[in-house]
């Protein structure tokens, strides 16, 4: 079994370790001129970004191909997954692809515009994310087939929501964040940036190919990078994940001290 995976605060990393086989992350191999693989089973794991998924992962599979005897998607998020499991089955087809198996997982919502990290963490009881994750175990196990539904509702409300998204998204998000004195130009926000978005030498510098994950704000050490929005100081990275797996997943730009 092969797993792509995309993540910013471990969450879908934690998934995709529970569930085990070979776990690819997905900034490893979005540049590789050859993008088909072949495997018993393949899966994808994402974050829910505005009820969809993140660019990267669109454009991951806009150019991705496989031979599986079976293939899932799981969309981890933190409160509403809109219609983005339907969205990614149909993105797949679209492309001449498939997802057997489609689900949504719910987890911590790290998105820190939104919530207050230590109200979601206080949530995680009334999550019961490993009884629903194992019940997605053992749905792989069985190769169960499973298309997405979602009504009409929310696939109006997911097509607007997208829209905003694509005015707001344009890469330069990263741009407005603050960084406070408490900085120690450490790179390690340039080494878990998943996008390769930011250059630290003296200052933390911001290009314009962000991702809007979140990541470097979640997971800075010293807590030295604010959004002007932000519903808490406290920050989010899954228990499971160490820093240096998010490192080894995202690192775009191996051989850089900083
Ligand atoms: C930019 C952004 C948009 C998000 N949009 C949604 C959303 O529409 N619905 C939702 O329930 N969670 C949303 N989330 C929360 C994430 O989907 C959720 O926390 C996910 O589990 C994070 O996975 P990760 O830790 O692997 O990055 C969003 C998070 C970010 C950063
Ligand atoms: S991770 Fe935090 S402390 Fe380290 S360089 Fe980036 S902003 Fe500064
Ligand atoms: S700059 Fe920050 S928010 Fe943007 S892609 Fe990189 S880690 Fe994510």
């Amino acid at each position: 079994m092969t797993i792509f995976y995309f993540t910013s605060t471990g969450n879908c990393l934690a998934v995709a370790k529970k569930i085990g086989g070979n776990l690819v992350s997905i900034p490893q191999v979005i540049d590789l001129p050859d993008l088909h693989f072949k495997d018993n089973v393949i899966g994808l794991i994402f974050p829910v970004y505005g009820f969809g998924m993140p660019k990267m992962v669109r454009k991951f599979l806009e150019r991705a191909t496989w031979e599986a005897d079976y293939s899932f998607a799981i969309g981890t998020y933190g409160n509403l997954p809109g219609a983005a499991m339907v969205d990614v089955q149909k993105f797949a087809k679209k492309y001449g692809q498939h997802f057997d198996y489609a689900e949504s997982l719910l987890m911590v919502d790290n998105y820190l515009p939104g919530f207050d990290m230590n109200d979601q963490i206080a949530k995680l009881p009334e999550k019961h994310i490993d009884e629903n994750l194992s019940r997605i175990i053992a749905d792989i196990q069985n190769c169960r087939r499973l298309d997405a539904a979602a009504g009409p509702v929310w696939k109006a409300l997911t097509a607007v929501v997208k829209s905003g998204e694509n005015l707001f998204m344009n890469g330069k998000q990263g741009q407005r964040y603050m960084i406070s004195q408490n900085c120690t130009q450490c790179g390690i926000c340039a080494k878990i940036c998943p996008a390769g978005n930011i250059t630290v030498t003296d200052t933390v510098m911001f290009k314009s190919q962000c991702e809007g994950c979140l990541g470097c704000v979640h997971i800075c050490p010293q807590n030295a990078i604010h959004m002007k929005n932000e519903k808490s100081i406290s920050r989010w990275r899954n228990p499971d994940v160490s820093l240096n797996e998010i490192i080894t997943a995202n690192n775009r730009q191996k051989g850089n001290t900083k």
